[in-house]
């Protein structure tokens, strides 16, 4: 089931209609998905759940950028139909789900499941330990020059960081302070 899904995803963004493109798939879902499977037993989360959601979750962003607003809940959908058909239980499919529905920000242990706070976590690291690639990802995905993008992802690792759960903050240390650092702007410090 786990293989179907990464050619069902792999296949999406290798589409030339997709805008993120086959980076993304190795640069951002398989970062994801190697994160969940490290937070997992941290977080006491059911890899069973959680991998099937970390392949998905972003499925409707590559599929149809355009609705990037809106991903998490198309992809939810989506995620509930593909999962369906493979014949998951339908506990699984609707715990799967829900966990890409709420992927977007990190979800605080005791204001969602284990795999929720797992998924929802280890996109946000996966974000933070990754900014050649979400520098990339800013300019071809959002046309943002260098600057504007930079700013970008300042922001949003800067908008994560509080909210990793305590465990996955310690681990997310190095990469977070490695993302602020991707980010310095040289020419403040040039110009005193
Ligand atoms: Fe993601």
């Amino acid at each position: 089931m786990i293989s179907n899904l990464h050619s069902l995803v792999e296949c999406a963004c290798a589409r030339p209609e997709s805008r993120l493109g086959l980076d993304f798939y190795r640069e951002h879902i398989l970062v994801v998905e190697r994160f969940a499977c490290r937070l997992a037993p941290i977080l006491g989360a059911r890899l069973d759940i959680v991998l099937p959601a970390a392949l998905l979750h972003d499925l409707a962003a590559i599929e149809d950028f355009s609705r990037f607003a809106e991903h998490h809940e198309l992809g939810a959908a989506r995620a509930t139909s593909i999962l369906r058909e493979l014949g998951l239980p339908e506990d699984h499919v609707l715990a799967a789900s829900a966990c890409v529905r709420r992927h977007v920000l990190p979800v605080a242990q005791g204001e969602g499941t284990a795999e929720e706070v797992c998924l929802s976590n280890a996109d946000a690291l996966a974000q933070m330990a990754n900014p050649s690639y979400c520098l990339h990802y800013a300019r071809e995905a959002r046309a943002l020059h260098f600057p504007a993008g930079r700013d970008w992802y300042l922001a949003l690792v800067k908008h994560r960081w509080p909210r990793l759960h305590p465990a996955v903050a310690d681990l997310a240390r190095p990469h977070y302070l490695c993302a602020l650092g991707a980010c310095v702007d040289d020419r403040a410090d040039s110009n005193p």
